[in-house]
């Protein structure tokens, strides 16, 4: 895998490839990567003939009292993966380069980033899309691969394409669980044993929802509750939301319809995770 640190250097093997008419497919990423993201990476690479995968830690997108400091960090191992994945090219901007001094510019989706993940972390939605039209700018993808599992940052990230005409198909990949059900995280290597363990209770929840609309229940406030509940039960878990919402408006669901989007974020201890599951009804 080549990598490739140089903001220019990245842009010009872009322009050089689409000179040659080859179809660059791009995944970025925080880094430390899991099986979540390698399954991204694949995806890329079945529908294109380079894959891009950046690592940015995006200071951006992190609250003054967040993880930033000491979100985890693997270069090493990451690039291992990210090879045997079929990744191309690994783009790892470094900051000053990304956000040089004096600064000023941000892409901001008002509206949808302000429910759910956005009432908590204000300023959270503002830093991804920045960065990802940075970087779209800068590796010029026909196709870029996000994961359901940040299930409103792909709402987000598909309206910014579309308002803002940027050129790449925005393809939204499945949510890769551990076999007890718990959804692949970067986060998910803060949780203690304990937490781990409590932390089941996500997908059981989600899992439940589910069911219960299928048996025939349509009311967005007993599947909340319902779910709410169960949540409880786990001693550590402090609910930030539990919403059940339209999963391309996100707003609220009363009644469900056609498709709903039951969505959550829980904190064990000092590690906020969230999770979701998309229903057809
Ligand atoms: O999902 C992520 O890892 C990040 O939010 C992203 C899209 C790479 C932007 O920093």
């Amino acid at each position: 895998v080549k990598v490739v640190t140089s903001v220019r250097e990245m842009q010009r093997l872009a322009e050089a490839w689409r000179r040659q008419g080859r179809r660059i497919g791009f995944v970025p990423t925080m880094g430390c990567l899991h099986v979540g993201h390698l399954s991204l990476i694949r995806i890329a690479k079945q529908r294109s003939d380079i894959v891009v995968a950046s690592i940015f830690v995006n200071p951006t997108q992190f609250g003054p009292k967040e993880d930033f400091k000491r979100y985890p960090r693997d270069i090493t191992r990451d690039k291992k993966l990210a090879v045997g994945a079929g990744c191309d090219v690994l783009f790892v901007p470094r900051t000053q380069d990304m956000y040089p001094q004096g600064y000023a510019t941000y892409v901001m989706v008002e509206g949808l980033s302000k429910g759910l993940c956005g009432r908590s972390r204000p300023i959270h939605f503002r830093g991804v899309t920045t960065v990802v039209a940075k970087l779209f700018h800068i590796v010029k993808p026909h196709l870029a691969v996000f994961g359901q599992k940040d299930a409103q940052q792909a709402v987000i990230l598909q309206r910014m394409a579309r308002d803002l005409n940027f050129d790449t198909r925005i393809l939204v990949a499945p949510i890769v669980r551990e076999k007890d059900g718990l959804a692949m995280s970067s986060r998910n290597v803060y949780l203690s044993t304990g937490e781990r363990k409590q932390a089941l209770v996500l997908s059981r929840a989600l899992r439940k929802a589910k069911q219960m609309v299928s048996k025939g229940e349509r009311k967005a406030s007993v599947i909340k509750n319902t779910i709410i509940q169960l949540i409880r039960g786990a001693k550590d878990a402090v609910i930030d939301y539990v919403e059940v919402v339209h999963p391309e408006t996100l707003e609220d669901l009363t009644l469900l319809g056609d498709r709903a989007l039951v969505a959550l974020a829980v904190k064990f201890g000092s590690t906020r995770l969230i999770d979701n599951t998309l229903i057809k009804v």
